[in-house]
């Protein structure tokens, strides 16, 4: 959720601390602000609303080679100038940026800050005070910042400076992520990798509770208590290039367009020179020995694990679970006797996901993340962790990633099934390959998905999506792919369960997009389809060559039934993707949404 950045350098940090923020924007943001430090002191910009209002009141001389940045997204105070950060302490020698929630910061503020009033009403400012009364007590700026986060309850990632020191950036990190970026007398901060590919490649990790004092030439981690840590760097291997839009005017229609691409590339990562399945043997030691999988998830990767779930159960015969992550953190199930946990995450680091993991390790039990980020806090907190190559997800509504999570299951299911010397004909590798063909061809059918976004939902205020199985579980997708960009209200169905309530809402013009890809039940959908239209239903239905009928707007290609979301689901990205442009929706930044949700 939201960002932050930092540089600390030779140059001037303005337009690379700015240039940090917009690679943050995707992660979803109500404000931003810079702060800079210079020979002539602090300088401090904040704004309400996107990055370009914020470059538009930076004053054009602002100077500094040390400077913070932040993108909010509002947790505690109204989205404003006065609640946007950086925040200042008193005395304005300390200036500070936060993502995450203080838990506490009433506490806090009745505790030690009695004697202070607040000029934001957000939690964070206290976090800053905090650090200025402990400083006034003689704590040198160190120790008061380190006194100061083991005080505080929650997460967050946070960048500090002082006024008084301008060759110092502290940072500190508590379940939200944050990295420092090493270069030639220059290290950066930043949220994510990305935003600081400008400048370098080569990155640390910052464990929870630990500090790190970042200068130009240095980066030294510690402990809350002071005590230094030896931590390695990493060379992330994302290209800035796969970072920016090239000649697409939204990065979802690129990533929607990127699918067949990422199905080719997980098939090349996932399979040996002999053709059989690449996987650690301990990764399948540990699926196979389970007795129960739980897939933990949230969104769009909740949607992912209900078709795992199909694949696992119907190839590999394993019994699976997919539960929602926040649900499942405060209302656990009884479990098996023994578990293997599956968090899959886009992000690899949704706090309702972290939470169930950091209780799944407290128990003793195994767990795997399925993610695009390796090296995400969820990828690091788990004991293995599948890649999902889909390559940077920018837009808010995840697309590729989504086809990624579901075919790194088909091979999963695959895998597990011939380990376990089960008779099975389903061949992820095969399926996926022409699951590629099969996606170029959809996507180059731009037009007639357009044609359907205006159409169907041009005017409407929702839309239903129904389908029975598999495509009970992408029509959840589709669904939500709809609401999140194009504001319309729209839910996804089986659609035997419409006639017990939701039927009430079908009316005169109301579009249904029914799919129906699965042939047992081809005939029960339509009956459905039926219905609906029977009560003025506007029906648009997508089936395959095999349950195709006169008259079905859009017509897949066959494949293996357990792999028809990954086809199916493009359509309704794609119209979704027009339905929200031609509403004049921001599509790649939907509105209250963030691409990484790391608070609860
Ligand atoms: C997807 O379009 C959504 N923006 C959202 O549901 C997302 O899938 C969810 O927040 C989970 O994120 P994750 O995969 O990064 O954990
Ligand atoms: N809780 C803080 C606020 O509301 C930080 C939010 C964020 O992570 O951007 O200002």
């Amino acid at each position: 959720m939201c960002g932050i950045v930092g540089y600390i350098g030779n140059e001037q940090a303005k337009d690379i601390l700015i240039k940090g923020l917009q690679k943050l924007e995707y992660r979803g943001y109500d404000s931003a602000g810079i702060a800079l430090v210079g020979n002539s002191g602090i300088e401090l910009y904040k704004e309400k609303g996107r990055i370009a209002s914020l470059e538009d009141a930076i004053n054009k001389d602002a100077s500094g080679t040390t400077g913070i940045g932040h993108t909010r997204w509002a947790t505690h105070g109204a989205p404003s100038k006065e609640n946007a950060h950086p925040h200042q302490s008193v005395s304005e020698r300390y200036t500070l940026v936060h993502n995450g929630v203080i838990e506490n910061y009433q506490q806090l503020k009745k505790e030690y800050l009695h004697d202070v009033t607040l000029a934001s009403e957000t939690d964070t400012e206290v976090i800053v005070q905090l650090v200025e009364a402990f400083s006034q007590k003689g704590e040198s700026t160190e120790e008061a910042f380190r006194h100061t986060l083991s005080l505080l309850h929650g997460s967050y990632a946070i960048a500090l400076i002082d006024n008084a020191d301008n060759d110092t950036i502290y940072v500190g990190k508590n379940k939200s992520p944050l990295l420092v970026g090493l270069g030639d007398g220059v290290n950066v901060v930043a949220s994510d990798a990305m935003a600081m590919l400008h400048i370098t490649k080569e990155f640390i990790e910052i464990m929870d509770e630990e500090i790190v004092v970042v200068t130009k030439d240095n980066v030294q981690v510690k402990t809350l208590d002071g005590k230094s840590v030896t931590r390695h760097s990493f060379t992330t291997d994302i290209d800035e290039s796969d970072t920016e839009k090239g000649t697409y005017n939204h990065f979802m229609l690129k990533e929607v367009d990127e699918q067949p691409f990422v199905m080719r590339n997980i098939v090349q990562k996932y399979q040996n020179d002999d053709g059989d399945i690449k996987l650690d043997g301990d990764i399948r030691s540990a699926i196979n020995d389970a007795d129960r999988l739980y897939i933990i998830a949230a969104g769009t990767s909740y949607h992912a694990g209900l078709v795992g779930k199909e694949m696992m159960e119907k190839v590999a015969k394993k019994p699976v679970e997919v539960h929602i992550a926040s649900e499942f953190l405060y209302n656990q199930p009884l479990l098996s006797e023994k578990p293997l946990f599956i968090f899959i995450s886009q992000s690899g680091e949704t706090a309702d996901c972290r939470g169930v993991l950091v209780n799944v390790k407290k128990n003793g039990y195994k767990s795997l993340t399925i993610t695009n980020v390796p090296g995400s806090t969820l990828s690091r907190e788990a004991d293995f962790t599948l890649h999902t190559y889909a390559g940077p997800e920018i837009a808010v509504a995840s697309t590729k990633a989504y086809t990624a999570q579901m075919a790194v299951f088909s091979i999963l299911a695959m895998d597990s099934a011939r380990a376990q010397g089960i008779d099975t004909d389903f061949d992820a590798i095969q399926e996926l390959s022409l699951i590629a063909n099969a996606m170029e061809t959809l996507c180059d059918q731009k037009d007639v998905m357009e044609q359907i976004a205006r159409d169907y939902l041009f005017e409407t205020r929702s839309c239903f999506f129904i389908g029975r199985g598999m495509d009970y579980h992408v029509v959840m997708e589709g669904s939500l792919k709809l609401k999140e960009i194009s504001y319309i209200q729209a839910e996804g169905f089986a659609g035997g369960e419409l006639k017990h309530g939701t039927i009430a809402l079908i009316e005169d013009g109301t579009p249904v997009v029914a799919v129906t890809t699965q042939k047992h039940v081809n005939l029960n959908i339509r009956g459905n389809v039926q219905e609906v239209v029977a009560r003025g239903a506007n029906a648009c239905i997508i089936s395959t060559e095999t349950t195709k009928q006169d008259g079905d707007q859009i017509v897949l290609p066959d494949i293996h039934e357990l792999m028809t979301p990954l086809l199916s689901v493009i359509p309704l990205q794609l119209i979704a993707y027009y339905a929200a442009l031609h509403r004049g929706c921001d599509v790649d930044k939907p509105r209250n949404l963030a691409k990484s949700v790391t608070v609860e």
